[in-house]
């Protein structure tokens, strides 16, 4: 983007992709990182006179547009965070749009309706992507990826629209790629992971590839349970990947083999219920060893035990990876293990990293200051592919 900069962008229709896709309660949004990461981006771009076009995706619509997936809360919240006015087109591609961007002034920011509400956006064929790329296309004279969130999806706006203008990477992807890489190229060691979130079929990718490059791996989340099963454990009704078992097994096979330390829970929190979030209601769980569940109780967070487990053995780290939650943290009974873990790598002198939508948002919704750990990573399935190695279409599309 400074390249951009310096060429001149005064005048000109500049689209932003960005990941606006926050989570909503309703129309308030409940944590909004992801829009206060493409600030920069988008503040240097109309400080220098560009008539700023924002996109993004919200949530999963099905192609067709859909009031409660609707941007423009985001929209708001970005003229908020820029101190100025922001436009907002009620379609994508449609008339609103085409006026809306055509009525920015130099230096004017417009964010235009989610990305989704159009087919063509997800759509698995290139001549269907490509017409919605063209019609994309034409709104704008230049494209600046800055969606790190949405980099590993082969979409219009984030793969085929960049090879139809001169394009650049801006700001946030910038970092976000100079972050990872070190994960990958020159690690401090001890590199503890740990890794969370409910399930363990969304992160084989990553062991695979972190049982080549860690240390150690501490596991939470939902995705426990499938590892306790692994091991011979009963998890009563806790959620449960049953036919992940054999990969799992497998997995913890090799971590032998190449001295890599997994480390599971010494204890749970349990409930016969999943908490009512709406609610919020005290949802009194029993504390038992892991290897004991109930029959008729589920898993919803790790216990007392386990957080100190985890604590000491994040406490020699040189560096470390975080992505998803302990437990169902947004309930405040099962709060503390991810909170323990926050609070483990604010403790730390590691380098330490937190990747994934919904450990990004823990960590702010829990209250700790960002500036606390080395950073933040706006991207969940992105990061993890990254990490894995795999080749990301819209950091692809914007090499050249
Ligand atoms: C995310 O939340 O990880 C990104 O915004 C991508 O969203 P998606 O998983 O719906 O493509």
């Amino acid at each position: 983007i400074d390249e951009l900069l310096a060429e001149g962008v005064s005048g000109k229709r500049v689209f932003v992709r960005a990941d606006l896709n926050v989570p909503l309660d309703g129309t308030t949004i409940t944590d909004d990182g992801r829009i206060r990461a493409v600030v920069p981006t988008v503040k240097a771009l109309a400080d220098a006179g560009a008539r700023v076009v924002v996109a993004s995706h919200l949530g999963r619509p099905k192609g067709a547009p859909d009031p409660a997936f609707s941007l423009a809360p985001a929209a708001a919240r970005l003229g908020e965070l820029l101190g100025a006015e922001v436009a907002f087109a009620t379609d994508t591609v449609g008339d609103s749009a085409t006026a809306t961007v055509a009525g920015l002034a130099d230096g004017g920011v417009a964010v235009i309706e989610n990305l989704r509400f159009n087919a063509g956006e997800t759509s698995k064929d290139d001549a269907e992507r490509g017409a919605f790329a063209d019609r994309l296309a034409a709104l704008a004279d230049v494209y600046v990826g800055d969606g790190f969130g949405a980099v590993h999806r082969k979409h219009a706006s984030v793969f085929d629209l960049p090879a139809r203008l001169p394009h650049a990477a801006g700001y946030l992807i910038a970092t976000e790629v100079g972050v990872l890489r070190k994960l990958t190229d020159d690690v401090r060691r001890p590199y503890v992971v740990v890794l969370g979130g409910s399930k363990v079929s969304d992160k084989l990718g990553v062991i695979d590839h972190l049982l080549e490059k860690a240390d150690r791996i501490l596991v939470g989340g939902g995705m426990v349970f499938t590892f306790l099963k692994a091991q011979g454990h009963e998890v009563g009704t806790s959620l449960l990947q049953e036919d992940q078992i054999p990969v799992v097994q497998e997995y913890l096979a090799r971590a032998k083999e190449r001295g890599v330390e997994f480390v599971l829970p010494a204890d749970v929190l349990v409930s016969s219920e999943f908490p009512d979030m709406k609610t919020k209601a005290p949802a009194h769980p029993d504390t038992v060893s892991a290897d004991v569940i109930p029959a008729d109780r589920m898993g919803l967070d790790i216990g007392p035990e386990t957080r100190k487990l985890y604590a000491s053995k994040l406490a020699d780290a040189g560096t470390v990876f975080w992505n998803g939650p302990m437990g169902v943290f947004e309930h405040p009974d099962y709060a503390e293990g991810t909170r323990a873990v926050a609070q483990a790598l604010v403790d730390s002198p590691a380098f330490t990293v937190v990747g994934g939508g919904d450990s990004a948002a823990a960590v702010r919704i829990l209250g700790f200051d960002e500036k606390a750990f080395g950073h933040i990573s706006t991207g969940g399935g992105a990061s993890l592919e990254y990490l894995e190695g795999k080749t990301l279409p819209g950091l692809a599309a914007l090499e050249d």
